[in-house]
């Protein structure tokens, strides 16, 4: 039997994006539309735009997906399933790609598949590492980005970090997640974003990341990191509040723009010294990595709680780029371990199973807690993971009737 192949569809912000991938982890085409320079004047995404952008542009981006897939004699009938983001998204957006996606499989006869945009996230790193139980004699693909991580068996975590997700969440199954924290104000990404702009930190061309990959650059250069230490706080730090499992980003975002503005006041010629703007550049991030990597511990220790046995962690969006975020959360991951985490369930349960003894802890090896940082192109939003999600919904046997709805508010 071959592969099923998917196209996916992704509307549900400011990229225009579709994708053909096959159920053998091959991306046979990919094309996305940026709508940035639309939107970058305005200062920010305009819902309005955004809509119009794709009105226009998905048809062709769908057309030259399928060109580029290099399908069979059947063409476009060589497609087996279609997914779509549903949502959480813009809902004009989302409702222009749900369209798009719902009248192709009606016209085309095909299953329909609905995707949670951030379950797409969640499960990129299933398409982008090797399945040791079904991928053992698939020669390395040169269309597929397999790296050397490891496979992220469920229950696995996922840790979100962009412009617009700040999310940890654990991914039981293809159809279970739960969310173990959300931001309850700016996403990471915007905060990064305000405070490099706040310190007018050199944009370097050619460099994808935009202005955090600018920031981390530019925070190497810091002499003294703990300068402003006792002026940015860790937010919503353990110590205090030890079992509140939110992200907040708006108060460090604040805290840096104050030492500036303070900065700028008292200095002779009006502008932030360029050594203070560095330590504030490094002294910021180490506290919205701090942050982060709080939260990640936390949640880790409540997984265990449960006896959830975590195989590895997920690092998806933008500013998983961060170097000093990757390295700080592997120390964390790695203080866990993934086959202990099952051994320690509570004394009642583990008693009633006989066969998993109760000495697990110490007669297997040791299994860290395995970090995976898909590549960034696919990090970021696409359509691949969107046809990736599809293909795994469809081999569950979960298919949408072609009348569903968007949706743009959709909980976990
Ligand atoms: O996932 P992403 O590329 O796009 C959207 O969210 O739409 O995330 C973009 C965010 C921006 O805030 C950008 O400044 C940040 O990711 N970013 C980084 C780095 N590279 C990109 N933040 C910190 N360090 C980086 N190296
Ligand atoms: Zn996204």
């Amino acid at each position: 039997t071959r592969p099923l192949i998917a196209l996916g569809i992704e509307t549900s912000c400011d990229d225009t994006c579709a994708a053909i991938v096959t159920s053998d982890r091959q991306i046979l085409s990919e094309v996305l539309r940026t709508q940035h320079h639309l939107h970058e004047p305005m200062g920010g995404i305009v819902p309005k735009l955004a809509h119009h952008a794709h009105m226009r542009n998905l048809p062709e981006v769908v057309k030259e997906a399928i060109q580029k897939a290099g399908l069979g004699e059947r063409g476009i009938q060589e497609i087996d399933i279609i997914a779509v983001t549903r949502g959480p998204g813009l809902a004009h957006c989302l409702g222009v790609g749900l369209n798009a996606a719902k009248t192709l499989a009606a016209a085309l006869n095909k299953p329909l598949i609905g995707v949670h945009h951030m379950e797409a996230h969640a499960l990129t790193a299933r398409l982008t590492t090797r399945d040791p139980a079904t991928d053992q004699d698939q020669a390395s693909s040169d269309i597929v980005p397999i790296g050397s991580d490891p496979y992220p068996s469920f229950p696995f975590l996922t840790l979100l970090v962009s412009g617009g997700h700040t999310l940890l969440l654990v991914a039981h199954s293809v159809d279970r997640y739960t969310t173990l924290a959300t931001t309850v104000d700016d996403s990471i990404g915007e905060a990064i974003d305000k405070t490099a702009r706040e310190l007018d930190i050199p944009w370097l061309p050619g460099r994808a990341g935009g202005p955090g990959a600018s920031l981390e650059e530019f925070a190497k250069g810091s002499q003294d990191p703990t300068r402003y230490l006792d002026r940015l706080p860790i937010p919503m730090s353990l110590r205090n509040n030890k079992w509140e499992m939110k992200f907040s980003f708006a108060g460090v975002k604040s805290a840096a723009t104050r030492i500036v503005n303070q900065e700028k006041s008292t200095s002779p010629t009006g502008e932030m010294d360029e050594e203070k703007k560095k330590d504030l550049a490094a002294g910021f991030q180490n506290c919205a990595v701090a942050h982060l990597c709080q939260k990640v511990e936390q949640g880790l220790m409540d997984c265990r709680k449960q006896g959830l046995e975590i195989s590895s962690l997920v690092i998806s969006g933008g500013v998983g780029r961060n170097a000093t975020l990757r390295s700080k959360i592997e120390e964390v991951c790695n203080q866990f371990d993934s086959r202990a985490m099952k051994a320690s369930k509570p004394a009642g349960r583990r008693a009633s199973a006989a066969t998993e003894g109760t000495s697990a802890a110490t007669e297997v090896p040791r299994q860290p807690v395995q970090v995976i940082c898909p590549p960034p192109k696919l990090c970021t939003d696409n359509a691949v993971m969107i046809a990736w999600t599809g293909l795994e919904r469809y081999q569950q046997g979960l298919v949408d009737p072609y009348d569903i709805d968007i949706a743009p508010k959709w909980p976990l």
